[in-house]
């Protein structure tokens, strides 16, 4: 599972290929998690080739593509709030045509044209490529639907468009889909069963990305640690493989280790780990390469052995506990974030206070918490009653937001006064005047900007922090740069 980005990033302009003489302009946005951001950074590369530039301008689109996320009801209805803005656009722009994409579009299938009027298109996570076919079909009048999952499709042979870059650090999809089946979530539902892409794919994509003096890559995985390439095939297939392909298979330790090998220059993050499914080898590959970073996201969702059998999270707290240690003996100044929900089915005062204490022993940089939302057609929806009142659901919610903002606080306060590389990505959102970068734990710093730009690994002396952004001064460039 991935991080959420809260809030959508539109397209920047772009000049692409004009195969097609009759150019058009798609306004693409995205909800959801970094999986989505990343999709539409191949649905803007599919669309390229179709004489399609993107533009910020909703009101300038003749197509408006929105890639949802079914995550949470509290996503899909913000995916709805702008299919009426769309809607109001629509009535000064008649020609404008409007797709949903994504995890939300998997989820309803047609019933998203009965529903929403204003849509004239539905296309699945794994459709992307008959794009083309399904606007032509529009074009002459017909709705189009394509939601067919794939066991194979991972778009390994699409060069993404960079579509909100800072030309510092890009994501890089390595696995599809989800075979974990965790009760609450909707994941499996609407992206298929869990495949991994072409190790060799990925290296090209990564040397390309290195060429264009990109600084930091993201290895993105609905469950990265399952990463597991034998010449294609479903991971589940893999007892069946020959032993040749039994031989050469790549694992996520593997791929890591030859990323970082081949890219010495380049930061190296990956997202989202399951304590299922990391092994040892993961983290001593991370403690091996200096520009593998120090971080790692590894969602608990509840610190109660009775839920986590409920979720069915494959892990006890007991196991989760000796993974934590191991990181921590591995590598002691790594960070760990977490996700976590709270009033799951049927959770107890006792097992929330098992939560907070696993929070204790943990003592994570940073946390993604959320209340927990029924969703149509999980396991949990299916078999469990919604039966924690929203108004406890909400009270234990902000007593863990408290302990985390307190425990985010304890692990920045640890860097004041210390010197750490940052990896300069923009201007700070609160002052033009400084940069605003990361640390390899994934910590936000600001600084003085001084003589120093985009791109640049800076060391920066740590001042003074706030609950989760440090402040400091650089004094001079890192021997990375
Ligand atoms: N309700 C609340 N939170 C959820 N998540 C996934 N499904 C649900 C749900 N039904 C959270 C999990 C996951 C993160 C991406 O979203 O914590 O790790
Ligand atoms: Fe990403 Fe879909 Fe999950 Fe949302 S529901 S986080 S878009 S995979």
């Amino acid at each position: 599972m991935e991080k959420i980005i809260d809030e959508s990033v539109q397209g920047q302009p772009l000049v692409l290929d004009q195969k097609k003489e009759n150019q058009r302009k798609l306004f693409i946005e995205s909800y959801g998690c970094q999986m989505n951001f990343s999709d539409s950074e191949i649905v803007a590369s599919i669309l390229a080739k179709e004489g399609f530039n993107t533009t910020q301008n909703l009101e300038d689109a003749d197509l408006v593509l929105v890639n949802t996320c079914s995550i949470r009801e509290k996503a899909e209805q913000t995916v709805r709030k702008r299919l009426e803005k769309y809607n109001a656009v629509k009535k000064i722009n008649p020609g404008m045509k409007v797709g949903v994409l994504g995890c939300m579009a998997e989820r309803l299938k047609s019933k998203f044209l009965e529903e929403e009027k204003i849509v004239d298109l539905v296309v699945g996570p794994d459709a992307y490529k008959d794009l083309p076919n399904l606007i032509e079909e529009v074009d002459a009048g017909r709705n189009a639907v394509n939601v067919i999952l794939s066991k194979e499709e991972t778009y390994g042979d699409i060069s993404p468009v960079r579509l909100q870059s800072n030309g510092v650090s890009a994501f890089v999809s390595i696995t599809r889909g989800c075979d974990n089946m965790c009760t609450f979530c909707v994941v499996p539902f609407t992206r298929g069963r869990e495949r991994s892409r072409d190790p060799q794919s990925i290296l090209e994509e990564i040397d390309d990305l290195a060429a264009k003096n990109f600084k930091e890559v993201t290895l993105l995985g609905q469950n990265v640690d399952s990463f597991l390439w034998y010449g294609g095939g479903l991971k589940k297939d893999f007892d069946k493989a020959s032993d040749f392909q039994k031989a050469t298979a790549v694992n996520f330790a593997k791929l890591l280790d030859m990323v970082a090998e081949k890219h010495p220059k380049l930061r190296l993050r990956f997202t989202t780990s399951n304590p299922q499914d990391m092994t040892l080898d993961v983290i001593e590959v991370m403690a091996k390469h200096k520009n593998i970073c120090k971080y790692i996201h590894l969602p608990i969702q509840s610190g109660s052995d009775r839920i986590l059998k409920e979720m069915n999270r494959l892990h006890t707290r007991q196991q989760y506990f000796e993974l934590i240690d191991n990181i921590k003996r591995i590598i002691p100044e790594c960070a760990i974030s977490q996700d976590i929900i709270s009033g799951f089915p049927t959770e107890t005062e006792e097992d929330h206070q098992d939560t907070l204490s696993l929070m204790e022993y943990v003592k994570y940089d940073y946390g993604f918490m959320f209340a927990y939302s029924e969703r149509p057609g999980t396991l949990a929806e299916r078999k469990m009653e919604d039966d924690v009142p929203e108004e406890v659901k909400k009270r234990r919610l902000s007593e863990i937001n408290e302990l985390q903002r307190s425990h985010s606080k304890y692990r920045l306060d640890a860097l004041v006064g210390k010197t750490v590389e940052i990896l300069i990505e923009k201007a700070s959102k609160k002052s033009d005047e400084h940069w605003s970068g990361r640390t390899t734990q994934n910590s936000v710093a600001v600084f003085p900007k001084e003589n120093y730009k985009v791109g640049d690994f800076v060391m920066v002396r740590i001042d003074d922090c706030t609950s989760a952004t440090l402040i400091g001064e650089a004094v001079g460039y890192s021997e990375n740069n």
